[in-house]
């Protein structure tokens, strides 16, 4: 069954085809151009550009499969969590298009979707990865820091989570302190290569706190005024440390919570995805704990499956279906899940029949 995909849930305008864990076609638009000037994401700029863009993104996900639309045997959505008004762009494009080709409407969390993308295959069915069941699941992105058990493809148990900022938003916000562009992960880990990561002495974040839980705030607001006690000749000078230093106590409080998830729960799998793991220096980080545990990692496979796209709605969306999770005509319940505080769905959305197994 071929499954079209949509996500909308932040700031990439993305749609795809899907064919159990095949990807057929996946298209991003990335509203980055739109949202640079203000160095974050602007919500009602992301939903005029959802709006103006998701036609187009849907039809050539579809065109790009090589398919047409009355091939389509669902149409998977993202419900949240994210932003309300850019998911409901997604939401009722998505429900449009299920009634009139009267098909099943899938809806999927977006971080078990991230998991997702490590499954995902090319057109030929490769990587020939196995599911590795349980895992631990850990999602760091612009919005999200999460380390989450999974034991199968409805059994989710949040660990821990950011309290507050994300990584990815606490190294965007960090990048803007230098008076750096946005999105600042990519700009810092580049200029991190040639810098001391010990230039600064930056407390790591709950460090010694017990539990999950992660929190940016704090770190950022420290690096901030450590930054605004330096003469703008030194900061200009010595861009590479400060980076270098900010990302390495970014990640070092990753390290902490994953290698205690790890060991207190004594998994052996580790799945990571979400857009700051397009950083070389953490992936790195993390394959070298896992070696160390004796667990073994998976990444997204390809690069266009780390940051937000929509193939990896369509895969995770799969697996719901053969669990009977769909709803087949009466899509209302979903608006009344699409909010920002939503936490992980798991086993029972509102609305959603689970088939008896
Ligand atoms: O997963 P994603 O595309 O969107 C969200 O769901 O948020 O992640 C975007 C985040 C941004 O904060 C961006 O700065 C960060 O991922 N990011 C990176 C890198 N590439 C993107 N952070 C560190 N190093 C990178 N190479
Ligand atoms: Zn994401």
């Amino acid at each position: 069954m071929k499954i079209l995909s949509i996500e909308t849930s932040c700031d990439e305008t993305a749609a795809a085809v899907t064919e159990g864990r095949r990807v057929l076609s996946n298209v991003v638009f990335s509203q980055i151009n739109i949202h640079k000037k203000y160095g974050g994401v602007y919500p009602a700029l992301a939903k005029r550009a959802h709006e103006e863009k998701l036609p187009i993104v849907v039809k050539k996900a579809v065109k790009n499969a090589g398919i047409d639309l009355g091939e389509i045997g669902a149409i998977a959505v993202t419900f949240g969590p994210g932003l309300v008004v850019a998911l409901e762009v997604g939401l009722r494009k998505a429900k449009k298009l299920a009634s009139e080709l009267k098909k099943p409407l899938i809806p999927v969390n977006h971080l078990e979707a991230h998991f997702y993308s490590c499954w995902a295959q090319n057109r030929n069915g490769r990587p020939l990865r196995e599911f590795a069941f349980p895992f631990l699941g850990l999602v760091v992105s612009g919005g999200h820091t999460s380390l989450i058990l999974v034991k199968n493809h409805l059994d989710y148990q949040v660990l821990g989570q950011t309290l507050d900022d994300a990584c990815g938003e606490a190294l965007d916000k960090a990048a803007k302190v230098l008076g750096l562009g946005y999105p600042g992960g990519p700009i810092m880990e580049e200029l991190s290569l040639k810098g001391d990561p010990d230039f600064l002495d930056l407390p790591v974040p709950m460090k010694t706190h017990p539990g999950l839980n992660l929190s940016y705030s704090g770190l950022k607001t420290s690096f901030k005024n450590r930054v605004a006690r330096l003469s703008q000749k030194t900061v200009r000078k010595n861009l590479p440390g400060l980076a270098a230093s900010f990302q390495q106590v970014a990640f070092e409080a990753i390290l902490v919570k994953l290698k205690r998830a790890l060991l207190t729960t004594g998994t052996k799998n580790l799945v990571a995805g979400g857009g700051v793991l397009a950083n070389k220096k953490l992936r790195l980080l993390i394959k070298q704990l896992a070696l160390k545990l004796g667990v073994k990692v998976f990444f997204p496979p390809f690069p266009k499956l780390v940051g937000d796209n929509a193939a990896m709605v369509g895969v995770a969306g799969y697996y719901k279906y053969q669990e009977g999770i769909y709803l087949k005509k009466n899509f209302d319940p979903l608006d009344r899940i699409a909010r920002p505080d939503l936490n992980l769905w798991t086993k029972n959305p509102p609305g959603v029949a689970k088939r008896a197994r």
